[in-house]
């Protein structure tokens, strides 16, 4: 049977109808895993850097790297779409976004690129990538790039005048031609807003029930990040523990000299 991959046009037909189930993945494996168990949109989010590479946080993520994650993710997909992080900084010109969308595009395969923010530098990146055919996947809220403009991990949009903002926002990534819209640590009711008066599909992280689609930290879904798990994070394994575990037991049998038992399982003979 032949398994059509995503496209922005089946994605955004599922707005209202068909919730957006969508993760990060940083790797081959992960890759593979996610799209197998029916991930629709995967994520090559720039949490790469503190989630896998052991940054702070994502600002010094380079461009290199995130083209390298990328390739990997999109090469253990056949039904995903796949999305790239624009790292921090990438939109300093129109032409430099370019240039970097265009490696993600044609050395990576990704099928869109995700760009945080709706200051004047994100928008005119985003006119010049949709005039170039590049789908664009916005992100308001909290932009993890501007996190110490924010002052830290808080949740935007609290206040009337800052939920306004943020709606008007939305309503202008859209004018300027963004194919879905992330949201990330904003009130419910805002969120609702935005997805109900918007035409293209919303996929929230830690803004509520009423978003067109869900996006989670790999890492966090299945209790493998070391660092600071946001409270929005849904564990559902504890693979952490599972992993120590494992790894402790293969130890013990080395170490015992039982790993090597010819009635072990993956014992080769080496007549
Ligand atoms: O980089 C990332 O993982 C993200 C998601 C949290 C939306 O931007």
């Amino acid at each position: 049977m032949l398994i059509k991959r995503h496209t922005i046009q089946t994605l955004q037909a599922r707005k209202g109808r068909d919730p957006i189930v969508a993760l990060t993945a940083y790797d081959h494996p992960s890759a593979v895993v996610a799209d197998q168990s029916g991930v629709d949109l995967i994520l090559v989010g720039d949490s790469v850097g503190p989630v896998v590479l052991g940054y702070a946080n994502t600002l010094p993520v380079t461009e290199d790297e995130m083209v390298h994650h990328a390739r990997a993710v999109v090469r253990g997909t056949h039904r995903s779409f796949v999305v790239a992080d624009l790292p921090f900084m990438s939109d300093r010109t129109p032409e430099h976004t370019l240039v970097v969308a265009g490696r993600l595009m044609k050395e990576a395969l990704v099928q869109a690129v995700k760009i945080e923010g709706c200051n004047p530098p994100q928008l005119s990146a985003i006119e010049a990538l949709v005039h170039h055919g590049i789908p664009v996947v916005g992100h308001l809220g909290f932009t993890p790039q501007h996190l110490h403009q924010f002052g830290g991990f808080k949740v935007q949009g609290k206040t009337p005048e800052a939920a306004e903002r943020i709606l008007d926002q939305a309503h202008r990534l859209e004018q300027t031609g963004i194919a879905l819209l992330v949201l990330e640590l904003v009130p419910e009711d805002l969120a609702a807003r935005i997805t109900l008066e918007l035409g293209i599909p919303t996929i929230g992280i830690g803004a509520g029930r009423h978003c067109d689609g869900q996006i989670q930290v790999f890492h966090d879904l299945l209790g493998l990040h070391v660092g600071h798990v946001p409270r929005h994070a849904r564990r559902y394994l504890d693979g952490g523990t599972l992993f120590a575990q494992a790894i402790a037991r293969y130890a013990q049998d080395v170490r015992s000299g039982s790993f090597l038992d010819v009635e072990a399982p993956g014992y080769v003979r080496q007549d």
